[in-house]
């Protein structure tokens, strides 16, 4: 493995706020404050960098995504309901061409009809959804091991 940082942007998108209290029999107990603490602790061991930011407004989702451009290597996003709705976060990820990895706590899969179609996966490398809190820490380890391949 290379020893330079690897420089990652981590965006949860909207409602993630209230993980921990919200629909937990769909989303689970861990808080937000809890899996970016657990993401926190991987990245060292992947020596990565994150900068994490959690937003329920689309366009601050963009800006944060435009403005990686200069300062990081690989997006890990979960984009909440922005995942089934939202072209201008895929054509923000399209046009910096940032290397993404979308993750779900749930699978989106196996839930209702419209939580089916994912606006992002066409544009990421790939998507990893259904294990909880360990899909952000699956999707971390999946980035970096991308983003070291193609070093
Ligand atoms: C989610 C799935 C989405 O359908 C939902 O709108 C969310 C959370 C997940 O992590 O399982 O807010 O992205």
């Amino acid at each position: 493995m290379s020893a330079s940082l690897l420089s990652i942007l981590v965006l949860h998108g909207p409602n993630l706020n209230l993980l921990g209290t919200r629909e937990v029999s769909t989303y689970g107990i861990a808080s937000l404050d809890r899996i970016n603490q657990s993401l926190q602790v991987l990245a060292k061991e992947l020596e990565a960098t994150l900068e994490i930011v959690q937003s329920n407004h689309e366009g601050v989702l963009i800006d944060a995504i435009h403005a990686s451009r200069d300062k990081q290597v690989g997006l890990l996003i979960n984009p909440g309901a922005y995942t089934h709705t939202s072209i201008a976060i895929r054509d923000a990820i399209a046009g910096v061409e940032i290397p993404t990895v979308e993750v779900h706590l749930s699978n989106i899969h196996r839930r209702e009809p419209f939580r089916h179609r994912s606006y992002i996966a066409p544009v990421a490398i790939g998507q990893i959804s259904g294990f909880g809190p360990a899909s952000y820490e699956l999707g971390l380890r999946a980035l970096a091991n991308y983003l070291r391949q193609s070093q």
